[in-house]
């Protein structure tokens, strides 16, 4: 266990913003995490960190930032057609499928390029490119700060809905997760379901293949979305939102071009990088910050940009959405 105090955060969130807490707390071994939970530290102010790549730090964080650095890929089990591998938090998500598309285990190639922790996947049910991590989560294990009790829960008890599960609703900074268990198929089974993804197969003219699939996710995301090597974000900062259908209907009879997805019980999912272009905020930049001009649901710090002025300008652009479209658009981002 590594700790620091006063710890620098600048290169601890893909936002890339300056932020230091009191203290920051590594886990390199998961025999480390009884002994942490027994001194109490976690009870006062704490946060769990994964990658750092879905957060807004606005100020110096007044407690303890913990992050699991733990590493390892295990088969846990196999038969014909699956495989288990039990992952550990610490590793990175993408290091993850490239090994899975290296070895032939279908199942998270849509999810290719996403930053972050194995961690912090099933927290907010990581998505992209008609793909959820919770298809190929088996379980997830981990501690319970309160109780300081591990826990196993099976999928079906982790409440996985859309960008959702109980690890942010009611367990939200209750768990240390150590270990997510996926379920990945042997056989060939892929989903070119998403538009672009169809089109950038087509353009370029490879066999389906997983390989291929996965190479074409990582296309369709470098057209779409920043390098977070170069530019400072947290991939999508809102949430899609979810309204009644009546809702939607009223908008289409002023912008017939509303795109919406069914989300069953007559709600319904619009596309909030929309909802912001038709409240006129794609591509504003004010100073170091902006609406990413490719991509409207992405917040970009070109450079030098605070947390507390990001979260201004987040807000004016909740604030324009709200004006035109009378929906409030709710931050997926963790702010802090
Ligand atoms: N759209 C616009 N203007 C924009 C952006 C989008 O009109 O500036 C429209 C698109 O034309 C499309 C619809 O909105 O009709 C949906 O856009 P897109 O397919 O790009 O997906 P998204 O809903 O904006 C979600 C995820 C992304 C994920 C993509 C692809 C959320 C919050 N975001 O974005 O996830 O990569 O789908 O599947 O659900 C992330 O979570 O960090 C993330 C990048």
């Amino acid at each position: 266990m590594r700790i620091t105090y006063n710890q620098d955060l600048t290169h601890l969130n893909t936002f890339a913003v300056k932020a230091s807490c009191d203290k920051f707390i590594q886990i390199e071994d998961e025999d480390e995490i009884r002994p942490l939970l027994e001194t109490d530290e976690l009870n006062s102010a704490h946060y769990i960190l994964g990658g750092g790549s879905n957060v807004l730090f606005t100020q110096h964080f007044h407690g303890a930032i913990v992050q699991l650095c733990t590493k390892g890929i295990h088969k846990f089990n196999e038969d014909t057609d699956f495989i288990w591998l039990d992952v550990a938090a610490g590793e990175h998500w993408d290091d993850f499928v490239n090994y899975c598309v290296k070895n032939k285990y279908y199942g998270v190639e849509n999810l290719s390029g996403i930053p972050g922790f194995v961690g912090s996947c099933p927290v907010q049910n990581i998505g992209a490119y008609s793909a959820e991590v919770k298809d190929v989560i088996d379980s997830v294990f981990g501690y319970r700060i309160s109780s300081k009790q591990p826990f196993t829960l099976a999928n079906a008890d982790c409440q996985f809905g859309y960008r959702s599960s109980i690890f942010k609703t009611t367990w939200k900074g209750d768990v240390l997760i150590t270990r997510v268990r996926f379920k990945l198929s042997k056989k060939e089974k892929l989903t070119v379901t998403y538009k672009g993804l169809i089109e950038e197969m087509e353009s370029s003219g490879l066999p389906l293949s997983l390989e291929n699939v996965a190479k074409a996710v990582v296309a369709v995301r470098n057209n779409k979305l920043p390098d977070i090597r170069e530019i400072g974000c947290a991939g999508s900062f809102f949430k899609n939102p979810i309204v009644k259908e009546e809702v939607r209907n009223k908008l289409l009879s002023e912008f017939p071009n509303l795109v919406s997805y069914p989300a069953g019980d007559g709600m319904c999912k619009l596309a909030a990088g929309q909802l912001i272009e038709l409240s006129g905020m794609k591509g504003v930049r004010e100073s170091s910050i902006g609406v990413y001009p490719k991509q409207a649901l992405v917040i970009v710090n070109y450079g030098g940009a605070t947390g507390e002025e990001i979260q201004r300008f987040y807000r004016k652009v909740q604030e324009a959405v709200e004006r035109t479209t009378g929906i409030r658009l709710e931050p997926e981002v963790n702010i802090l």
